[in-house]
C-alpha cells in the first residue's frame, strides 16, 4: 500500500464532515439510499451520469452505498452526501476517485434536479477542492464533463480548472457515443487562485 493511501486512511473509514456557507458534506450512509434512488432515477440526473443504469432501483442505490463504503475503507474513493447545513435536507452527492500512485483524484457530483441552479454544486465542488489540496496535499485533481453538459462545464470553469482536451467519442451511454471534455487543477494552481482570492 503506498504512502498516500496510508496517509488518507485515517479520514477514510468515515469521510470527514466538511462545511461551507450553506452546505454540510457528510459521509454517505445506507439510510440515504432512498433519496439517492429518487434523485438518480430522475432522467435529468441519470442521463448525465456516466455509468448509472436506468431505471435506478433501491437495490442499486443500496449496493452503490455499500461499494462506496468499501472503496473508502480501501482508499480508492471518498464520497459525501450534500445536505443543507441548517435543515439537513438531502441535496445531492459529491465524491472522489483516488489514484494513489499519481497522487491524484477525480471528482464526481450530482444534485437532485429540484435543487438545480442555486449554486449548490459549485459551492460543494469548491469545498472539496479546498479539502483535497489543503488537507490531503493532493497533487492533481481531474474532472470531466460530456460535451453538451453545459451546467457542469460552467461549474468546472468557474472553479478554475484548466482544459486538457476533448476525448472524442470518449463515452458510450445508452448506445450513443459522446465526446468527453477533460480538465485538471494542480495544487500549485489552486494555491495561486487562493492567493488571488478565488478561494
Ligand atoms: C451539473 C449539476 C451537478 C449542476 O448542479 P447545480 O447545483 O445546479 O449547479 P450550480 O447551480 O452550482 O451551477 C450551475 C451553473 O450552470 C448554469 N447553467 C444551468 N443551465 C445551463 C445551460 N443550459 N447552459 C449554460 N449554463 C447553464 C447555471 O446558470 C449556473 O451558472 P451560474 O452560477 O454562473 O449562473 C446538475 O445539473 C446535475 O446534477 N446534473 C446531472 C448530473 C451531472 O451532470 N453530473 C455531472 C457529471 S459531469
Amino acid at each position: 500500500m503506498c504512502a498516500l493511501v496510508d496517509s488518507w486512511l485515517p479520514g477514510l473509514k468515515k469521510a470527514p464532515g466538511l462545511y461551507s456557507s450553506r452546505l454540510m458534506l457528510r459521509p454517505i450512509r445506507v439510510a440515504d439510499a432512498d433519496e439517492i434512488r429518487e434523485s438518480v432515477n430522475d432522467r435529468r440526473v441519470c442521463d448525465n451520469l456516466s455509468y448509472t443504469p436506468h431505471p435506478y432501483t433501491m437495490e442499486m442505490a443500496e449496493s452503490w452505498v455499500r461499494n462506496v463504503n468499501y472503496g473508502m475503507a480501501n482508499g480508492t474513493c471518498c464520497y459525501w452526501t450534500i445536505c443543507d447545513k441548517k435543515t439537513e435536507k438531502f441535496i445531492g452527492s459529491i465524491g472522489l476517485s483516488i489514484y494513489s500512485e499519481q497522487e491524484g483524484c477525480e471528482i464526481h457530483y450530482w444534485i437532485n434536479a429540484n435543487e438545480w441552479n442555486r449554486g449548490y454544486c459549485t459551492e460543494a465542488v469548491k469545498r472539496v477542492i479546498k479539502y483535497v489540496f489543503e488537507d490531503k496535499n493532493i497533487h492533481r485533481l481531474y474532472v470531466t464533463h460530456r460535451e453538451h453538459n453545459a451546467p457542469s462545464e460552467r461549474i468546472i470553469k468557474k472553479c478554475g480548472f484548466v482544459f486538457e482536451g476533448k476525448q472524442r467519442d470518449g463515452l458510450k451511454r445508452f448506445g450513443k457515443f459522446e465526446n468527453v471534455m477533460a480538465y485538471s487543477m494542480l495544487q500549485n494552481e489552486y494555491l495561486a487562485m487562493k492567493k488571488n482570492g478565488l478561494y
